[in-house]
């Protein structure tokens, strides 16, 4: 009984040799976001096949030497890319369509024409679109929903409201129409912005945070709002608004007062759990969730479907 027990064993240890594997390719796991993105796709594909994930670190260069690698050991049977780069899509298709392993990659959106190069190509994202109107809708509402009347938040009360943007990487898809969203949404309900500046700080806290020194010198007081592409930027911009007392507990409830006339609501994208508190403790007015557990479950779901050749119509998920 011992013996057939212990065959058993190694036979199913046997089979799980031969488990299809997935190479996963992150831009940056520094960044916040990707990296519970991760998380969330190696924990969609349990049970469907084995995950390798590996950090790019922001180089265009090292994931090419990585895909590069995993080719020649023929170790994946499809690859899961965060772009590096999202224009230089065109090569790796090439690349990975030669020796015919398919390609998922999602968050940073290739070009239309790159993806068409292969019917195995395909690209998993959120409509950025949405994210923008969600944070214009949300504004809209704080400052009382008529822009002809807008309420104290309008601390001039000049009828425009002087704001400060924070950009993700320029071309990245999210941060150019987030950004043109949210502004396009306010005009066509007719809210004037006078959009003081528009900041590049690609992604990054630390960015954002000095950014937004150099905004708070020059602007000051003016500043009454501030839009980020995403929570880690806002966070940044926090930080230093807190470091120049532009936020205060005047009731002392232990909350951060919307009604103190120094308050500025800022807003992000993503809801990661840190500006998730941010909000509880009144720092950060609010973030529009970037809901990367959905798209790791459709990440996952879409290769199990390449991997086992079953019909990508008949997935939970619509595929385009
Ligand atoms: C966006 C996200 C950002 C950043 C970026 C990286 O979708 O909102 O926080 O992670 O992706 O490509």
């Amino acid at each position: 009984m011992k013996y057939a027990v212990l065959f058993l064993i190694i036979i199913l240890s046997g089979c799980g040799i031969h488990e299809k594997t997935a190479g996963l390719f992150l831009y940056n796991q520094e960044d916040p976001y990707v990296d519970i993105f991760a998380g969330q796709i190696i924990k969609h594909s349990q049970g469907l096949f084995s995950v390798e994930s590996i950090d790019c670190q922001n180089s265009q260069i090292i994931q090419n030497e990585y895909i590069e690698k995993q080719i020649k050991k023929k170790k994946n049977n499809l690859m899961i890319i965060n772009p590096v780069d999202r224009l230089g899509a065109y090569s790796v298709v090439k690349k990975l369509k030669s020796v015919n392993i398919p390609v998922v990659f999602f968050n940073r959106e290739p070009l239309a024409e790159d993806l068409d190069l292969w019917e195995k190509a395909y690209y998993v994202g959120a409509k950025a679109e949405q994210s923008g109107k969600l944070q214009a809708d949300m504004i809209m509402e704080l400052f009382g929903g008529d822009p002809e009347n807008l309420n104290k938040y309008d601390r001039n009360s000049n009828g425009f409201i002087e704001t400060v943007i924070l950009k993700g990487e320029q071309g990245h898809q999210d941060a150019e129409i987030r950004t043109a969203e949210v502004v396009k949404t306010f005009t066509e309900n007719k809210f004037r912005l006078d959009i003081l500046v528009t900041e590049v700080a690609n992604w990054k806290r630390d960015e954002a945070y000095e950014k937004m020194k150099q905004i708070i010198d020059t602007f000051g007081n003016s500043i009454e709002l501030v839009i980020s592409n995403n929570d880690a930027m806002a966070l940044g911009a926090i930080s230093i608004m807190r470091q120049s007392g532009m936020f205060r507990d005047s009731n002392g409830n232990g909350k951060i007062d919307r009604d103190d006339n120094q308050w500025i609501p800022v807003v992000g994208i993503d809801g990661l759990d840190e500006a998730v508190a941010m909000i509880e403790e009144g720092y950060l007015y609010g973030s529009v969730l970037n809901d990367s557990d959905s798209q790791a479950w459709a990440i996952a779901e879409l290769a199990d479907f390449i991997l086992n050749n079953k019909n990508i119509s008949d997935m939970t998920f619509p595929v385009t």
